[in-house]
């Protein structure tokens, strides 16, 4: 069971780390986004070992620094809102799972009239802060889980988010819940194997997306992006 982490100790190890960062394995640097050059990230050198060195301090788990890495679906999705304004332009934009806050930023960037990122895990709500500073844009910060909920959004967008059956278990209905509210629907996915038959349609496809997520067979991905069919 993972001990519970504030918000404030999440913002406060973040600034900490971004302003000593060390030279080693275990440091976050602000880099360009290897698919996204507009946006810049602050990302883990490696982010298992950045993660070990994390868990050892707190002397308790932590969740998994999902935040800290570039994940190809995100990055699509982002070059998607980027290379179409006119999808976001003056519109309210939720970012669902929002790790680095990657999609958001580009939203804001691209145009959005609001911007709200969400994501249950405090770190990653830490670095949407420090990441949207980075990029001098406005993102407002959620860290509840909205899963069960309905939410109102004018274009919601979620990248990498289907990566666990249970977790795309949740995650369908609410994009379908959203879809039907009215909302515009956009997932970027690299193919983890939970995308179910027929129930969403490809708008485009992307390759090759770079990534710098932890352990992965390929350093590029295919990546689609889709909404509710
Ligand atoms: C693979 S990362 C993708 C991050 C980001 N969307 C991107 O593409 O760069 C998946 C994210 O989903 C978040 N997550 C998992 N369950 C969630 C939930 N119920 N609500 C919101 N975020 C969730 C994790 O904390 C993690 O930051």
């Amino acid at each position: 069971m993972l001990a519970p982490v504030r918000d404030r100790t999440a913002l406060a190890d973040l600034e900490r780390e971004i302003t000593v960062p060390g030279s080693g394995l275990d440091r976050l640097r602000l880099v360009e986004t290897p698919f996204v050059p507009e946006v810049r990230l602050h990302l883990a050198e490696d982010a298992i070992v950045w993660w070990a060195r994390m868990e050892a301090a707190a002397g308790h788990p932590l969740p998994p620094p999902f935040w800290a890495s570039a994940w190809a679906g995100g990055q699509a999705l982002a070059r998607h809102l980027l290379d179409h304004p006119e999808l976001v332009a003056g519109r309210r934009v939720l970012d669902l799972a929002a790790g680095s806050g990657l999609v958001a930023i580009a939203a804001a960037l691209a145009g959005a009239d609001q911007v709200v990122a969400n994501d249950i895990d405090p770190y990653a709500v830490a670095a949407v802060t420090v990441n949207a500073r980075a990029n001098r844009v406005l993102v407002t910060v959620s860290a509840d889980d909205l899963l069960d909920s309905t939410v109102t959004a004018d274009l919601l967008v979620a990248g990498d988010i289907l990566y666990d059956a249970a977790l795309a278990e949740r995650v369908l209905p609410f994009l379908q819940r959203a879809a039907a509210g009215g909302a515009e629907v956009l997932v970027g996915d690299p193919g983890r194997g939970h995308l179910p038959t027929g129930r969403l349609e490809v708008v485009a496809s992307y390759y090759p997306v770079p990534t710098t997520e932890p352990s992965v067979d390929s350093p590029v991905r295919r990546v689609q992006v889709l909404r509710p069919a």
